[in-house]
């Protein structure tokens, strides 16, 4: 049996799913054996199945490895190798210097050369990305006093190949505990997932966020109000990414509907059964305590000694009919979990410096949540800078990019407004 694979053994060998294994087989591509009910393939025919077929050994096997056997084609796409091999010559000069450390810094230039120029010292050791880039929308953005922010003239395939190279970038800057958070919307959204799958494996992909981000609309179009836009959540390998696991408050809401009750001192709470399934046969949880067994079939979920302690301290509620039951505080709950729909609504242009600003409380869940104290977060389309005054704020590292003038302007007077200490950088192509 040894000199043979199992189908699993092959799939993983080829990064590819046992069903397209199984393909390979009926499709009589893969040789393989039927032993005991179950198909193995000879370490031989491995061998030739590798050298001869071309979907594993052709640049695009790493395209259908990665992405489900499927990939986005487009006019103009450029091999992986290429974009992470092109050289560029040009250099990062100071324009104002305000402290002395590496990091906490904004570049000002196109974030394909400044991100290539970082990854001779940055390579693998930044944790948290996240990005906003344009959305393929062939606008012009403006702030409220028509100062021009930035252009969103890339579209369609174009749009996704602008996108596309930037990402191969990014994935290399990441360490391995790092994760990427790209914000995009539903026009393109779709068709830039399967081009991070491409790039991170979908095997890295762990959520689609929605994220309710304006009030619901009220248009006249044929159409439901589209009021929110997507949040595509990477590892750079899975299970292995930073977690803090911050957890939602309830809302008053919540917390008056499970915790219903009232106690005069400590407020709001609800109670739990004293008791849990399963017999104690020898146990002290199964034994007699206050006068009451455990009822039939269950044990005491705490020893008798605590829960003397429990009912001492009053936090034992006993029922007219002598049952008792722990007491629980809505000020002890440790908060609900978070799941994969946010609302974190942006403000309007009247109230922010440059349009499509990003809601700072969403910033702080995920840099709480995916980052820590002594991590490097990048944004390279910074604009006003969201991302790097919340990572300040909550103590990390932080480098931010972005090639619009106005975004420079607005991120120096505000970070000087703010007392935060950033260096200025510009990149100078010498090509
Ligand atoms: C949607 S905005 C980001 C807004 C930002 N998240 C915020 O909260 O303010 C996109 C930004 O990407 C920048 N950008 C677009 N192309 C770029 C490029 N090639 N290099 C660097 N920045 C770029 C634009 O100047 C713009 O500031």
């Amino acid at each position: 049996m040894s000199n043979f694979l199992t189908v699993d053994e092959v799939a993983q060998t080829l990064k590819v799913t046992r069903q397209t294994v199984a393909k390979y087989i009926q499709r009589k591509e893969l040789n393989a054996v039927k032993i005991n009910k179950s198909y193995r393939v000879s370490y031989s025919e491995f061998e030739n199945f590798l050298s001869s077929n071309s979907v594993v050994s052709e640049p695009e096997a790493i395209y259908f490895k990665k992405s489900r056997n499927c990939f986005l084609d487009y006019q103009g796409k450029s091999e992986e190798k290429e974009i992470l091999t092109s050289r560029h010559l040009g250099t990062i000069k100071p324009i104002e210097l305000n402290h002395k450390d590496d990091f906490n810094k904004f570049i000002f230039g196109d974030n394909f050369f400044v991100l290539k120029n970082l990854l001779s010292d940055l390579r693998g050791k930044i944790d948290l990305i996240y990005i906003d880039p344009p959305y393929g929308t062939g606008q012009d953005f403006s702030n409220l006093d028509n100062d021009h922010a930035y252009s969103d003239k890339l579209l369609h395939g174009d749009f996704l190949e602008f996108l596309r190279r930037r990402l191969f970038l990014l994935r290399e800057l990441l360490s391995e505990n790092g994760s990427i958070y790209l914000h995009i919307d539903k026009k393109i959204g779709h068709y830039v997932k399967i081009i991070m799958d491409e790039v991170f494996g979908y095997n890295n992909f762990i959520n689609d966020i929605t994220r309710i981000k304006c009030n619901p609309k009220n248009f006249a179009r044929n159409a439901y109000g589209n009021y929110s836009d997507i949040i595509l959540f990477y590892a750079k390998e899975r299970d292995k990414n930073i977690w803090n696991e911050v957890k939602e408050e309830l809302t008053k809401e919540e917390e008056n509907i499970f915790f219903p009750k009232i106690h005069p001192k400590y407020g709001r709470y609800t109670t739990n059964p004293l008791h849990a399934p399963g017999e104690t046969i020898d146990g002290d949880t199964g034994k007699e305590w206050n006068g009451l067994m455990p009822p039939k079939g269950r044990h005491w979920r705490y020893s008798r000694e605590e829960l003397t302690r429990l009912d001492m301290q009053g936090l034992i509620e006993w029922s007219e009919t002598g049952n008792p039951r722990k007491m629980i505080f809505a000020k002890e709950h440790k908060g609900k979990k978070v799941q994969d729909v946010w609302e974190f609504k942006d403000k309007g242009l009247s109230y922010v410096d440059y349009p499509t600003q990003k809601n700072h409380e969403m910033l702080r869940r995920i840099i709480s949540n995916s980052s820590n104290e002594d991590s490097v977060v990048l944004d390279c389309f910074a604009g006003s800078g969201s991302t790097l005054f919340v990572a300040n704020e909550l103590k990390r590292k932080w480098i931010g990019i972005d090639n619009s003038t106005q975004s420079l302007s607005v991120v120096k007077s505000n970070f000087k407004k703010e007392k935060i200490k950033c260096n200025f950088f510009e990149y100078i192509s010498l090509d």
